[in-house]
């Protein structure tokens, strides 16, 4: 089976004959908590309003996120999960020429393509942590002009972040009226919140920020995305999404979970322990690369000599049902590349066992 996305847990699952429960997902990258606790009772108190539409406008959640990041509403267009707006931005701002920075989540590309977006590729490299260096995105827009750029940032999959310099690049080129839109995928920048571009909103109309609650609230089933830009970005996306995917559950969460601070302190702090400590581990082991990161998951290559990613993926699944990230379908890496989640510490620790194991 060709896996293009971590947490396919279902699938795998009914392959392997096992419960999903049995799973030890390291491939998705969710806070390790799961949601904040209370979740369940903020859900059942609204219960009673699934016989009511959702609110078409998401007043409450966009409130919040106003509250929350200090940007005005208007700046803010709310989605089912940030894959809808990714499938959305081509068609909603006319984007007909993109320039995609690899490698990067999957669904950017396949979204420009069924848009009959043309795209021109361009790979970060190893050397640079697989973090874009701007010298060659300048290079790129300077050869040839384009309607959209995409960037994650962190980078994902290395969890890279671009460095102050090239961050004010950024800013600058994009706050030119003859700039090309910006996407920035910030979809785990909560773990790093100060990296964020949102702080540069006023001075950036070009810009649109993905968002999600999915990572940092550990809620990917509950499917909640967010756009921060420019009120006439904002508008505009607002006017193409479908009314209501945004559901009165998700909604009144999304709010809520807005509000924790304690869980916030405590998972950027679980996340940074054990990031620290994962690195430590990993590194130790011999052959394996482990790319520095700011997000909750880190990017390991394989020395030629040890076992493809896609072998070691189903070792350690078949042996601890334990699931990790092999990174062959990324475009821009190889057969040497795997990611793992930062979990909780014991849960770090079977995987390192497993790993072991393995080799
Ligand atoms: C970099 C990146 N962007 C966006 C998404 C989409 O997340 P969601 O639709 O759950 O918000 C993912 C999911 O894996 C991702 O890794």
């Amino acid at each position: 089976m060709r896996i293009v996305h971590g947490g396919n847990i279902y699938e795998l699952s009914a392959q392997a004959g096992c419960s999903p429960d049995d799973i030890l997902d390291f491939s998705a990258s969710i806070n390790p908590l799961g949601p904040p606790p209370g979740i369940a009772e903020v859900l059942s108190g609204c219960f009673r309003r699934l016989e009511s539409y959702p609110d078409i406008h998401n007043r409450l959640l966009v409130d919040a996120l106003s509250k929350f990041h200090d940007i005005d509403p208007g700046y803010i267009a709310v989605s089912n999960g940030s894959t809808e707006l990714i499938y959305w931005l081509p068609l909603a701002l006319g984007v007909s020429k993109a320039l995609v920075v690899l490698p990067a989540f999957g669904e950017y590309v396949r979204a420009f393509e069924l848009h009959g977006t043309s795209l021109r590729k361009l790979y970060s490299t190893r050397e640079d942590g697989f973090q874009l260096r701007v010298e060659h995105l300048a290079e790129a827009l300077q050869k040839e002009s384009f309607e959209a750029v995409l960037l994650t940032h962190p980078s994902s999959p290395s969890g890279s972040l671009l460095d102050g310099a090239a961050v004010e690049w950024v800013v600058k080129y994009s706050s030119s009226s003859s700039s090309p839109l910006f996407f920035i995928d910030e979809v785990f920048v909560d773990f790093c919140e100060h990296a964020s571009f949102k702080f540069f909103l006023d001075r950036t109309p070009n810009v649109a920020i993905i968002r999600s609650f999915t990572k940092f609230y550990g809620l990917p089933g509950l499917r909640i995305g967010y756009l921060l830009a420019s009120s006439r970005i904002a508008a505009r996306v607002r006017d193409f999404l479908p009314p209501w995917s945004v559901n009165t559950l998700a909604q009144a969460a999304g709010a809520w979970c807005l509000e924790q601070n304690a869980y916030r302190r405590r998972t950027l702090e679980l996340v940074a322990n054990e990031r620290q400590r994962l690195v430590e581990r990993l590194s130790s082991i011999a052959g394996f690369e482990v790319y520095p990161a700011h997000a909750n998951y880190l990017l390991i290559r394989l020395a030629p000599g040890l076992q493809p990613a896609s072998s070691l993926r189903l070792r350690v699944f078949e042996r601890d049902r334990i699931l990790i990230r092999d990174c062959g379908s990324f475009e821009g890496l190889d057969e040497r590349y795997f990611r793992v989640a930062v979990r909780l510490p014991d849960q770090n620790d079977r995987l390192i066992a497993a790993l072991q194991n393995a080799l």
